[in-house]
């Protein structure tokens, strides 16, 4: 089974988050299935430097205005094509923003140029090899799906993965005569979205499958609390809609033999841990301490809880906790964090920026990692504290709250625990949560257990990369249906 996977963001060539961790070792995890995965995405310049030398599959030379070469090539272990587009693509600043963070304004054209050559694909393949099933992530390359869905004559499954419904892709009106569609395909069955284009919802409408990356975010995402004013498209394709948690790609989180640490351990080793503790709080210059060191590596946004953190820095540093923070996000809250560390200097430090060696070593040595989040459609860096023996601390909400076992007395009891949830997600919540941390890690054996037991989870894609090849498989054999 062949699947053209379209994304914005693979890891390790392109990464603002955890759709490029997805994007980069779910492949991996298919072919075990039998499943080959060829990935579309756009020709950043760290793409095509590690594709120096790939094959041109298809020139373009008038794509939405500029000129265009897909080509084709291996690295990291991915089958990539790439749409080297140097007008859309080689830009300073980010994937999606300038390098002041702002929007790129054509981002409009970049995405349904991308999205363009992404159904041309899936319609006539490349270079003697076709897909079987499109299968595209988040708002970016949702248009293939419309462009297949209005303009095409050929019946390819269209699957789309939601991995947050925040990043909605949605540009004046004005801009559908320019998109090549036909004009059916503004209309509720299609991009019109409050009178505005909305390429997510455009493909949430096209998409035969729609899959969401948590069954408990995809719950909530049927309501106006979390669907974002797409609670009621969620809701009309409810029946088509599957969750399924993430996986992480457990050769690149194994504490065992990961190059960013100096000192590998594993759940045999534990006390081999404690060197790479030490060596955090040098690299923070936080002075060594008997209190949790707790840790967040995250976007700083108030998706991810991050105002609400920085508000209670004083109940960590009343309990003898250090903090250390690894991100970069709203202004504000950035400097929220950097005031902290001013106040004090010896329970706080701060990286603002996004290193990806360092995002390891915290993991590697913290002992609880912070995750507040107000929603989270899966959340990754749970599973990664979890593999290297980092207690997370989450926000009950979407895939945080399935994929961590409170650590309350009965899960303690039967040792299951890996974790501490809080809810209500507000500030009072979150102290209450660092004041069960204390506790508990003043309690050294019922700590190594959760430490212990968290290691011991499965974060792989095993179970999930079944239920992916489940659902293409029942999109090719459209008579059995999927229960669920
Ligand atoms: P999201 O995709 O919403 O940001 P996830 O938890 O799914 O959240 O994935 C976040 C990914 O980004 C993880 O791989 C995490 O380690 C990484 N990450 C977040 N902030 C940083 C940072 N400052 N430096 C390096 N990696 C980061
Ligand atoms: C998004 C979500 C995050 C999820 C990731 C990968 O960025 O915010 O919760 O883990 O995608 O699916």
């Amino acid at each position: 089974m062949n699947i053209l996977s379209v994304t914005a963001e693979i890891f390790p060539l392109v990464k603002t988050g955890g759709l490029a961790d997805v994007a980069g070792s779910l492949p991996k995890a298919l072919a075990a299935h039998g499943i080959h995965t060829r990935s579309l995405v756009p020709g950043y310049p760290s793409v095509m430097r590690a594709l120096t030398g790939a094959s041109p599959v298809t020139q373009y030379d008038c794509l939405f205005g500029e000129r265009a070469t897909l080509v084709a090539g291996r690295t990291d272990g991915l089958d990539l094509l790439a749409l080297d587009a140097p007008g859309f693509f080689d830009r300073q600043g980010g994937p999606y923003t300038d390098d002041h963070g702002k929007d790129y304004p054509d981002n409009w054209k970049r995405f349904a140029a991308f999205s363009f050559v992404a159904a041309q694909v899936a319609e006539h393949g490349v270079a003697g090899w076709r897909p079987d099933i499109i299968h595209a992530h988040d708002w970016h390359p949702a248009l293939s799906l419309v462009y297949l869905k209005f303009a095409s004559r050929v019946e390819i499954p269209r699957v789309l993965t939601v991995h947050n419904l925040a990043f909605q892709g949605q540009f004046p009106a004005r801009r559908f005569t320019e998109l090549g569609l036909p004009d059916e395909a503004y209309s509720i069955e299609g991009l019109e979205y409050y009178g505005d284009l909305g390429y997510l919802k455009g493909g949430l409408q096209a998409a035969d499958a729609i899959t969401v990356v948590s069954p408990t975010y995809a719950r909530e995402i049927m309501s106006p609390t979390f669907g974002m004013g797409l609670e009621g498209v969620m809701n009309a394709r409810h029946d088509d809609v599957i969750g399924i948690v993430n996986g992480i790609d457990m050769e690149v989180w194994n504490p065992s033999s990961d190059p960013y640490i100096e000192n590998h351990f594993s759940t045999r080793t534990p006390l081999r841990r404690l060197p790479n503790r030490q060596k955090l709080l040098d690299r923070f210059g936080l002075p060594d301490t008997a209190g949790p060191v707790f840790a967040t590596v995250n976007r700083l946004t108030w998706q991810k809880g991050m105002d609400l953190l920085a508000g209670v820095v004083d109940e960590i540093v009343k309990g003898g906790g250090k903090l250390i923070v690894h991100g970069q996000g709203d202004a504000e809250i950035e400097d929220a964090f950097i005031e902290a560390a001013r106040r004090f200097p010896h329970s706080v430090s701060v990286e603002i920026g996004y290193d990806e060696p360092l995002a390891h070593q915290i993991h590697a040595g913290a002992d609880a990692m912070l995750v507040p989040s107000r929603f989270e459609p899966c959340g990754l860096t749970q599973l990664y504290a979890l593999r290297y023996g980092c207690v997370p601390i989450v926000a009950r909400t979407g895939g945080l709250s399935e994929t961590i076992i409170d650590a309350n007395d009965a899960a303690l009891h039967a040792q299951v625990a890996t974790g501490i949830q809080f809810s209500p997600v507000d500030a009072n919540g979150l102290r209450l949560a660092l004041r069960r941390a204390f506790r508990l890690f003043r309690r050294r054996r019922v700590w190594e257990n959760l430490r212990r037991q968290g290691m011991r989870t499965d974060c792989s894609w095993h179970r999930s990369a079944a239920q992916y090849a489940e659902l293409y498989g029942a999109m090719l054999t459209p008579e059995i249906r999927l229960a669920g």
